[in-house]
């Protein structure tokens, strides 16, 4: 099978596009949409048969759970064990927008979503497309960005038809995402709360209403570091086919890019030219970009670890095969 790839306008999307979706996802099936972050591979959240496909498609391990994107908070609160007045107050401020949160779920959350954990990730997106299919499907949709697993997530429908062309009922092509970066995840279970993940909503504007907020870690350090000028080492996650080699400067780039070239590599090169949020809203197009032409190094200097630049980091650094570094309060990393 191959995908349908409909065309939407990305602020007034088509009334009968956005039904034709709706009804793809109430009977069961797979719609791939955009959001304001990344492209989703939704499917009817609370249908066990229906998250099972998104697996499958993805070819994505069943260990790692799906976020579930809801039209509203009134969608929102049977889905959670009880309402959290931390929740309350987070998506009153953030939602809609970039901002995940886990919490405990509510027993009509099937396990198939959340990998068997008592905790479900909520999130209410803001691109007038996704908002428009969730209203018109009127249920929870899960939805993780939809690349094939291990891949740069999705900010472009083409990026959805290379990844997964046969694999989905329909594409809503809204052109390329306006964030580029997935969203922040954070855990409301924990106290205090930790972000999971960071992303489009940054820590500092959560920390202006949650007080100080820690950043999990999944590997050492040390990790971390060796991260920059080598190879990466550990399971790779967002990664091009290249290899990722990582600078905090332009000069040291400047030097490696050279000794590559006279060792006969083929070299890419991600522009960072911009300010960090043209970083963010690019770099997992450039990264493909740079695999489709088959370099074999990509080197690119990463941004300071605020605002956006936080998440965008912790991307270049999985794609480098090292995890997320956890950087300390006065905003220097701890590998220095
Ligand atoms: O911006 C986004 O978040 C995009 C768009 C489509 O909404 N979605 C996305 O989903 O990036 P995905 O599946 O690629 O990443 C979701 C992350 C994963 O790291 C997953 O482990 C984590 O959220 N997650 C989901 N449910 C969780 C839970 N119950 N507890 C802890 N982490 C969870
Ligand atoms: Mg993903």
């Amino acid at each position: 099978m191959k995908s349908s790839v409909v065309r939407v306008d990305p602020q007034t999307p088509q009334r009968d596009a956005i039904e034709r979706a709706a009804a793809i996802l109430r009977a069961g099936g797979l719609v791939a949409f955009p959001t304001e972050t990344v492209y989703g591979l939704g499917a009817h959240a609370l249908d066990p048969n229906a998250v099972r496909k998104i697996f499958a498609a993805k070819q994505r391990p069943g260990w790692d759970p799906l976020i579930v994107h809801v039209r509203d908070l009134v969608m929102a609160r049977p889905l959670m064990k009880r309402v959290l007045p931390q929740f309350e107050l987070l998506a009153g401020r953030f939602w809609p927008g970039a901002l995940t949160l886990v919490i405990n779920k509510a027993p009509q959350v099937p396990a198939e979503v959340t990998a068997g954990r008592p905790t479900v990730a909520l999130r209410m997106p803001r691109h007038p497309v996704a908002a428009a299919l969730l209203a018109a499907a009127d249920l929870p949709v899960a939805a993780p960005s939809a690349n094939q697993f291990g891949r740069p997530s999705p900010t472009r429908a083409e990026h959805v038809v290379e990844d997964l062309g046969d694999r989905v009922d329909l594409i809503l092509d809204a052109g390329p995402t306006p964030m580029g970066v997935e969203s922040t995840v954070l855990d409301l279970t924990q106290s205090p709360q930790v972000i999971l993940r960071p992303g489009g909503v940054s820590r500092e504007d959560l920390e202006k209403i949650l007080g100080e907020v820690s950043l999990a870690s999944s590997v050492s350090d040390e990790l971390a570091a060796k991260g920059l000028h080598g190879p990466g080492m550990t399971t790779k996650h967002y990664a091009p086919r290249a290899t990722v080699e990582l600078f905090e400067d332009a000069r040291s780039q400047a030097s490696r890019a050279d000794e590559l070239r006279r060792a006969a590599k083929r070299v890419g090169i991600v522009d960072t030219s911009g300010n960090p949020e043209q970083l963010a809203r690019t770099l997992f197009a450039q990264l493909r970009e740079l695999d489709a032409q088959e370099a074999e190094v990509i080197l690119c200097v990463l941004p300071p670890p605020e605002g956006v630049g936080l998440a965008v980091r912790d991307r270049l650094l999985r794609a480098a095969g090292v995890a997320a570094e956890k950087p300390t309060r006065d905003g220097q990393d701890s590998r220095e």
